[in-house]
């Protein structure tokens, strides 16, 4: 847990996929900084139970339906009037060789990952505090020749160009636009309608791969948006930050 840093006590922080993993680790950190948290996922069950735990507003609402997102948006605005900080995290995978992707198969990815994000993004501007702050969810998957990872990849890359220009729009409000890209980190994101043995051989091997040793934990991510997102982070606008054990960089 970080230590208690006061910088987002009454502070407005809206999380996008905040029911599970990274989402979910940083609501519990920004809660325990004191913020007012509105909390979106398409999973009632786990969202009800999260923002019960994070004293959240929580709005069930699936960022691949654009009328959705721009519903969740007007629900945040009645409940907490504006925005400090939105966390642009929900984020669905998805392996195939380039041979066998469908239009099916990319628009899934597409529409939550990019398209999704986007709007999201977009619905939630009107609703941005001047001098805020927007923290993305990207991907070392972007800047990865991963076989297999073609859809997944394409989206994260179209949506580190999103945080640019969003970024760069948002210059005059002083809203700073970030990107956090995470490394092989351990969620459930990888284990979905796998078995345990199939789930223990990808983070073994995975382990061997990072160059750290070890997959990522969803807080050593989290730490890294609080960052961002915070005061401490002020000078900082436009980048994507690798949160990787190295894989990026050292590999
Ligand atoms: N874990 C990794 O290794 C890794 C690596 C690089 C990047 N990432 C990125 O990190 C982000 C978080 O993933 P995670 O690893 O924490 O996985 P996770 O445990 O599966 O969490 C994904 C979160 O996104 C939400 N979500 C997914 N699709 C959604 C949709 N259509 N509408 C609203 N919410 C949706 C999920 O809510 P529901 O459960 O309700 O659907 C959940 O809160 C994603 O953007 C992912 O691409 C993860």
């Amino acid at each position: 847990m970080v230590s208690i840093s006061g910088q987002f006590v009454d502070r407005c922080v809206v999380i996008l996929g905040g029911n599970a993993g990274i989402g979910l680790a940083a609501a519990r950190l920004f809660r325990a900084e004191g913020a007012k948290l509105a909390l979106t996922g398409r999973n009632a069950d786990t969202l009800h139970a999260a923002a019960a735990e994070c004293d959240a507003l929580g709005i069930v609402s699936d960022m691949g339906n654009v009328e959705a997102s721009r519903g969740a948006m007007a629900e945040i605005a009645e409940a907490l009037g504006g925005i400090d900080v939105l966390f642009v995290n929900a984020g669905v995978g998805g392996f195939a060789p380039v041979p066998d992707v469908t239009e099916e198969f990319w628009d899934g990815i597409h529409d939550v990952n990019l398209r999704g994000a986007f709007f999201a993004i977009q619905a939630a501007l009107p609703l941005m505090r001047d001098g805020g702050s927007i923290v993305i969810t990207g991907s070392i998957g972007s800047v990865s020749a991963v076989p297999g990872n073609i859809a997944y990849a394409a989206a994260k890359a179209g949506l580190r160009a999103v945080a640019r220009i969003v970024g760069k729009e948002l210059l005059p409000r002083r809203i700073r636009v970030n990107m956090v890209s995470p490394g092989p980190t351990d969620t459930e994101i990888f284990k979905r309608g796998a078995s345990a043995a199939e789930i223990e051989g990808v983070r073994s091997m995975l382990s061997g791969v990072v160059p750290i040793g070890r997959m990522g934990t969803s807080d050593e991510i989290a730490r890294a948006v609080l960052f961002l997102a915070s005061a401490e982070a002020s000078f900082i606008n436009g980048v994507d930050l690798y949160v990787d054990g190295g894989c990026v960089e050292l590999l």
